[in-house]
């Protein structure tokens, strides 16, 4: 699962490559125009009146910056980052400890917020609000709540799923961001960026080839990116043109608009087996063999903005576009002699 392209899975070779092409800066950042416009204004805010940045919020699918935008304001704020995520925080004391070692100003960066314990998520409710934390001194009958305050510092928090975020955290970020897929021209600049940056040879349409299957996202562009190197380098004579590009992604089965094996077969389990569905999410996880958060957090929302399923109160349905891209007859359609032929 670890290698599949479009894993939201980062292995530790890829962080050190991701952060080889990461931007560093605002003005490096490719794309999510809104959020480029809004949160400069934050930053520069921010620097003029000499106080952290207010709490900012980043959702969206994986694998479309979160952590870059995030390093990204503590550099342009010219201040350290720390990072941790929602799991790794287990205790209410662990987060003290955190929240207790910040200096001044500096970001906390806290990855799958959604998943943060309950006690330790109401903790974070008064250090957010007022730079103060409870903590617990003592045990039994005599232990009584201190209350410390806290240098002023900058909560950013990164969720796939806004809507598991409890109203009173939500409403504590000053700025909520919602990260969108990438046009195809962010993508093609992300790619020859990076192509430029790893030294790789490459032709404009070998780029545009790679940018079109990327599924918006540039986590996936990069490492198709590198995959198609590999083609050229042992297949071809090293340069990325569109040929080589469209051998080497057709030999890893991404087809024309980025579709895996595992996507199409999600399809075609709601549409062979399920009737076109609609089929409820756990029946679908456990036909695909697929867990039923990596199915909502990186499947659906890619099939959904294609317009190719849709979320119904009885679950997931196939749209008549996902039939075509498959070449599959939709029900009730004529033409066919019967209903699943193949075109
Ligand atoms: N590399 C990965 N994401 C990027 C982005 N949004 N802009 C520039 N380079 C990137």
């Amino acid at each position: 699962m670890g290698d599949r392209l479009v894993s939201p899975n980062v292995s530790e070779e890829e962080q050190i490559i991701e952060g080889s092409l990461r931007p560093h800066r605002l003005s490096e950042y490719i794309g999510q125009e809104k959020i480029k416009d809004n949160l400069s204004i934050l930053l520069e805010a921010a620097r003029r009146r000499n106080e952290p940045v207010d709490h900012v919020l980043l959702y969206g699918p994986p694998g479309l910056g979160k952590t870059t935008l995030c390093n990204i304001i503590a550099t342009e704020m010219g201040v350290n980052l720390r990072t941790t995520s929602g799991p790794a925080i287990e205790h209410a004391g662990d987060l003290a400890s955190i929240l207790t070692s910040l200096q001044p100003g500096e970001v906390l960066f806290i990855d799958e917020i959604h998943r943060l314990a309950r006690p330790v998520e109401e903790r974070l409710y008064s250090a957010m609000e007022d730079f103060a934390i409870d903590v617990m001194i003592g045990k039994g009958p005599s232990a009584r709540s201190l209350r410390l305050s806290l240098p002023p510092f900058t909560v950013v928090g990164a969720t796939t799923r806004v809507g598991s975020l409890t109203a009173p955290l939500r409403d504590r970020f000053g700025a909520i961001y919602r990260m969108e897929y990438y046009n195809i021209d962010a993508l093609r600049q992300i790619v020859a960026r990076s192509a430029h940056i790893l030294k790789v040879p490459s032709q404009e349409d070998g780029i545009e080839e790679i940018a079109g299957r990327a599924r918006g996202t540039p986590r996936i562009v990069n490492r198709l990116l590198k995959r198609v190197r590999d083609y050229a380098q042992v297949r071809a004579d090293g340069v990325i043109t569109r040929e080589v590009a469209q051998a080497a992604l057709q030999a890893m089965e991404v087809d024309e608009i980025g579709l895996d094996q595992t996507d199409r077969h999600m399809l075609l389990t709601i549409i062979q087996k399920f009737n076109g569905g609609p089929v409820g999410l756990d029946t679908l996880a456990a036909s695909t063999s697929e867990d039923t958060e990596t199915i909502e957090d990186v499947y659906e929302p890619y099939l959904l903005q294609l317009g190719f399923i849709a979320r119904t109160p009885r679950g997931r349905i196939a749209m008549r576009s996902a039939y075509e891209h498959l070449g599959i007859i939709p029900p009730g359609e004529e033409g066919g002699p019967t209903l699943w032929t193949t075109t």
